[in-house]
């Protein structure tokens, strides 16, 4: 192998970018020729890609987002949009892709490792919701920014008494909103795995404040059945819990674009190293991950389509500590 390229894919999550310096510095360490594809797979089928020295991805690990652009693709998922990724990536001679991202995004390395073409991805997604990774690249960030967060409101909250409810990414995987509610010390999660009811959660939260707490703090998951805005209302216009006031915010976009912390980029870096060794080492259509802090990979078929389920043990230790 001569040529090798790389791009990022999806939603683009902090670490990235220590990803992608990882990638190409290695691949010059092995002699090869690296390119970079902008904007993701659209970026691919349109033939977007330019040679990359050690100087292009200097200055970046401290950056969230990524250098290279990223975009969501349906079209490169079609037929004829495959077809014309192979014919732009065999033209330009280059024989090997490394693919940054998540659970889309892997779908689409998936696809093109089923027509040949060696494949390597990197676990990448603040959602830690692609199975084949403990945990992914951007999930460390998103969770200091959703509890800076619940930091700050749980001083407002506690001025003056309110309810809060905290809406966090994840889509449908309530992963960020249970680890950002256990280590945020919230009084309750609202989780799309788990079962709910309004009512339920009321009577949680006024027998929080009988047993003589100063606020409430909820984190409900952004693929949970009720939105933060929407639990808001139900609780005012059912007035479930007469005598209190309720407030929403929705972190949103803000939980992406954050400065990597240090071990999204210690992890960006350490699978963005071993998906080069893969691939040099001739062991494509894997996902690279890590497990117990040691990098692994599993075969790509194995992990698309395929839902990672909350731990138990840590849904038991919410429930156990919001006391
Ligand atoms: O997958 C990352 C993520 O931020 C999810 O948490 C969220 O549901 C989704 O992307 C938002 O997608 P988009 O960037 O396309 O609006």
């Amino acid at each position: 192998m001569r040529n090798l390229a790389v791009l990022t894919s999806g939603g683009d999550a902090p670490g990235m970018n220590a990803a992608i310096r990882a990638v190409v510095r290695t691949g010059l360490s092995h002699g090869l020729n690296m390119w970079g594809v902008r904007r993701g797979y659209a970026g691919l089928i349109e033939g977007d890609f330019r040679r990359l020295g050690a100087r292009d991805v200097g200055g970046i690990i401290q950056h969230g987002g990524t250098v290279l652009g990223t975009s969501r693709s349906p079209e490169f998922m079609t037929h004829d949009g495959l077809e014309l990724a192979m014919h732009r990536l065999r033209g330009t001679g280059i024989e090997g892709l490394i693919v940054i991202g998540g659970n889309g995004s892997q779908r689409g390395s998936e696809a093109l490792h089923r027509l040949g073409f060696p494949v390597v991805g990197i676990a990448s997604t603040i959602d830690n919701d692609l199975s084949g990774s403990d945990v992914t690249i951007g999930v460390d960030t998103a969770l200091n920014v959703a509890l800076n967060a619940i930091d700050n409101l749980k001083v407002t909250a506690s001025s003056l008494q309110r309810t809060f409810l905290v809406e966090v990414m994840g889509r449908h995987c309530g992963y960020l909103a249970l680890m950002s509610g256990i280590a945020g010390g919230a009084e309750a999660v609202v989780l799309p795995e788990v079962e709910f009811t309004p009512e339920a959660l009321a009577v949680h939260i006024l027998q929080c404040y009988e047993r003589g707490k100063p606020h409430v703090i909820v984190v409900v998951a952004e693929g949970a059945k009720y939105n933060a805005e929407g639990l808001c209302r139900y609780f005012s216009e059912k007035n479930l819990i007469p005598g209190h006031e309720f407030r929403s915010t929705v972190l949103g976009y803000v939980q992406r674009g954050a400065t990597p912390t240090c071990a999204d980029r210690l992890l960006g870096t350490h699978l963005g190293v071993e998906a080069v060794e893969q691939m040099v080492a001739g062991r494509y259509g894997v996902l690279v991950g890590i497990h117990k802090s040691e990098p692994i990979t599993t075969p790509l078929e194995e992990i698309v389509g395929k839902d990672k389920p909350l731990d138990p043990w840590f849904l038991k230790m919410a429930e156990m500590l919001a006391r």
